[in-house]
């Protein structure tokens, strides 16, 4: 089990760490903690029961719509349920905060996020072509919808 919490800066030194583990163009501390004073953001870590941040996820908030950022787990804590807790609390702000979606984009070959995100009722509703780089690569554009009217 783990403990979900709104991160602060005291996590943002580990956070770093986790991004360069987790990605070819990751995230540094100082752009974490622009996203941490962003009064439009939303950034939760998910802590061991040690209070170890072993993952992170946060999103921007625009008017009406949710746009997923990042969501990382270091890799030894793994398939324990870590991501599932972070993207049910950003479900949850979401439509606390009266969302009408929640979207993000995804490299076309990381089948476990993008299983993660249709366990969670993420659907594709679209692609970026060449989206990426380091390697290059499309993104599918996924989305929860969260009010039934849309
Ligand atoms: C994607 C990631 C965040 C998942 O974290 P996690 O804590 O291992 O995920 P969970 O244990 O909460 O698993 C939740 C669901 O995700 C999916 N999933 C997670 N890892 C998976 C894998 N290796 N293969 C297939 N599905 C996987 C499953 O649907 C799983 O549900 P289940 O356990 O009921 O099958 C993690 O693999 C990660 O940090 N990857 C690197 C960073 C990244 O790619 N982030 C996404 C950027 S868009």
């Amino acid at each position: 089990m783990f403990e979900i919490v709104e991160m602060q800066s005291k996590h943002v030194e580990d956070a770093a760490v986790l991004e360069k583990l987790c990605f070819s163009m990751p995230w540094s501390e100082s752009m974490l903690r622009g996203e941490l004073e962003n009064p439009l953001s939303h950034y939760v870590a998910a802590l061991d029961d040690t209070g170890r941040l072993v993952g992170y996820a946060g999103m921007l908030s625009v008017l009406d719509e949710g746009y997923i950022a990042n969501i990382a787990v270091l890799p030894e804590y793994r398939r324990r349920g870590a991501a599932d807790a972070l993207l049910n609390s950003l479900t949850e702000y979401g439509k606390a905060q009266n969302l009408s979606f929640l979207t993000l984009e995804v490299r076309k070959s990381n089948a476990p996020a993008i299983s993660l995100y249709r366990k969670h009722g993420f659907s594709v509703e679209g692609v970026r072509k060449k989206y990426y780089e380091q390697p290059p690569e499309d993104a599918y554009i996924m989305t929860l919808f969260l009010k039934k009217e849309m």
